[in-house]
């Protein structure tokens, strides 16, 4: 089969660079990006694009207008596609069975109940967004009961793309996994879509599975990605006690080959919108399926991530003679990572959140994080009103400005330009003592304390 025009559905943060890299590279392929977002949609087809992603307007500039379109239309787009992917939100349930644990799919349903009325030929429909596994069974069923003798293929190729680094990451990607029915046409249904990446991912790096092995495949990378992370935030905590110093570690234990050096950089604790959404979605699934030991084994790697957000906030707190209120705390960087303005789960969030219970003043300098964005994870947590949220916490658009008079300085993100500042500006127009307190560990701790600062940092006993 020749793929000659694709749909995706929903023009997020997965949906949009994955479909703008597909169109760039595959130039004879007409692609649709749809979203029932207007907003989101209308930023597409500007320079101003709805996601902060280096390297990515170019690419969309290249290939929109040319075989890269962005639109509301979601019916055309579903009914001219040969291909069509599901990248639509899939977040924790808010609500019901499986509250604050299994996956929230009333999108993906829709999605599904959508393609199965609109759809008049035959389709191979892409879980792209992330699910439990078994997931693709439920679209399966959704769309076989359309009674137009429309035939359609369910596909897993679930997307692997870090924020920050993605067009990076779709460009050469480690592998690309595709899951599909061994059916004749489901293996069918999985060349279609191994042609459009074998365009400029080498075949080698195809892995083409059972359905069920690849949606598994997803939450399991996930959940061992951030394993680790809190694996080494577990030991930041003793080096703290010992006099240990956690990056050391770190890169002793990297070095030996079979560990590996990757995702062993301690934290303020990890955040984004997948690892702890898929770990909790991977704890109910073997609840379900009464593993309840397997299910603890990985609620654990939550837990420990939850404690490492607290013991930062607290060491404050406690640093800063056991009360911060009406005490300016300067915040640098709200997003869950550098190079992006995405801010779900982010650290930040938490941290300013058991600050502003302690009555500080919090005032925040992200590079690229909107004011309003910050409110509505403050008011989202719903521990205080929208107004006293406005009235704790202050955005402030230069970085001087926000550590002006501050007791103590806060690194949540680690953007590089926090590197390059003036510290001996800032310090000079600090209260003393002047606390600097490094969730990153990315400044140069000794250049710090020659300044004057005290410096707190994860892992570290200074
Ligand atoms: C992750 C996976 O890496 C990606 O493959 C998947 O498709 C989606 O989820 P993402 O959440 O975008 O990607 O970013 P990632 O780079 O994995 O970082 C997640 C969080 O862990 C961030 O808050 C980051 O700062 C933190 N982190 C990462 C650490 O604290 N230490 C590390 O060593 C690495
Ligand atoms: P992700 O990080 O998974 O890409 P985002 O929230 O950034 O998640 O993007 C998901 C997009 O899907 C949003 O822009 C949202 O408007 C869109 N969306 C959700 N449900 C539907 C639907 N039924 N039809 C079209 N678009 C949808």
């Amino acid at each position: 089969m020749t793929v000659k025009n694709i749909c995706c559905i929903g023009a997020g943060y997965v949906g949009g660079p994955t479909m703008a890299v597909i169109a760039l590279k595959n130039p004879t392929i007409a692609v649709n990006v749809v979203d029932i977002n207007p907003e989101r949609i209308a930023a597409w087809q500007t320079d101003e694009l709805p996601i902060y992603e280096p390297g990515l307007l170019d690419v969309v500039k290249e290939a929109r207008g040319r075989n890269l379109f962005f639109s509301t239309n979601i019916e055309k787009g579903i009914r001219e596609a040969d291909i069509i992917f599901i990248s639509v939100n899939t977040p924790t349930k808010t609500y019901g069975i499986g509250k604050g644990r299994a996956a929230d799919l009333r999108f993906v349903e829709l999605c599904a109940r959508q393609i199965a009325e609109v759809s008049t030929s035959n389709k191979i429909v892409v879980e792209k967004s992330t699910l439990p596994v078994r997931t693709a069974q439920a679209i399966n069923t959704i769309l076989s009961e359309t009674g137009s003798g429309v035939k359609f293929q369910v596909l897993s190729n679930p997307e692997f793309l870090a924020e920050g680094t993605a067009i990076k990451d779709l460009f050469a990607p480690d592998r690309v996994l595709i899951g599909g029915d061994q059916t004749p046409e489901g293996l069918e249904a999985i060349e279609a879509l191994t042609s459009v990446y074998a365009s400029w991912v080498p075949r080698e790096r195809i892995i083409q599975t059972k359905l069920w092995s690849s949606e598994l495949s997803k939450l399991t990378a996930n959940a061992f990605l951030a394993q680790r992370i809190s694996s080494i935030n577990s030991i930041s905590a003793l080096c703290e006690a010992t006099g240990a110093d956690v990056d050391e570690v770190a890169y002793a234990i990297g070095t030996d080959t079979r560990i590996g050096s990757k995702f062993l950089k301690s934290s303020v604790g990890f955040g984004g919108s997948c690892f702890q959404k898929d770990i909790l979605n991977l704890v109910y699934l073997c609840e379900f399926f009464g593993l309840p030991e397997v299910a603890a084994y990985w609620q654990q790697v939550i837990a420990l991530n939850d404690y490492q957000k607290r013991r930062f906030a607290m060491n404050i707190i406690q640093t800063l003679f056991n009360t911060v209120s009406g005490k300016k705390i300067a915040m640098l960087g709200w997003a869950f990572k550098k190079d992006t303005n995405d801010t779900r789960e982010s650290a930040a969030i938490y941290v300013s959140d058991y600050l502003l219970n302690d009555m500080a003043k919090v005032h925040v300098y992200d590079p690229q994080v909107p004011a309003k964005a910050m409110y509505a994870d403050l008011d989202c947590l719903g521990t205080r009103n929208p107004e006293h949220n406005r009235e704790l916490l202050t955005v402030v658009a230069d970085p001087y400005e926000v550590c002006k008079d501050a007791h103590a300085i806060t690194i949540i993100t680690e953007w590089d330009e926090f590197k390059t500042y003036d510290w001996q500006r800032i310090y000079d127009n600090m209260m003393k003592p002047a606390f600097i307190f490094d969730g990153r560990n990315i400044l140069d701790h000794k250049k710090l304390m020659d300044i004057g600062f005290k410096v707190k940092a994860i892992g570290k006993s200074y």
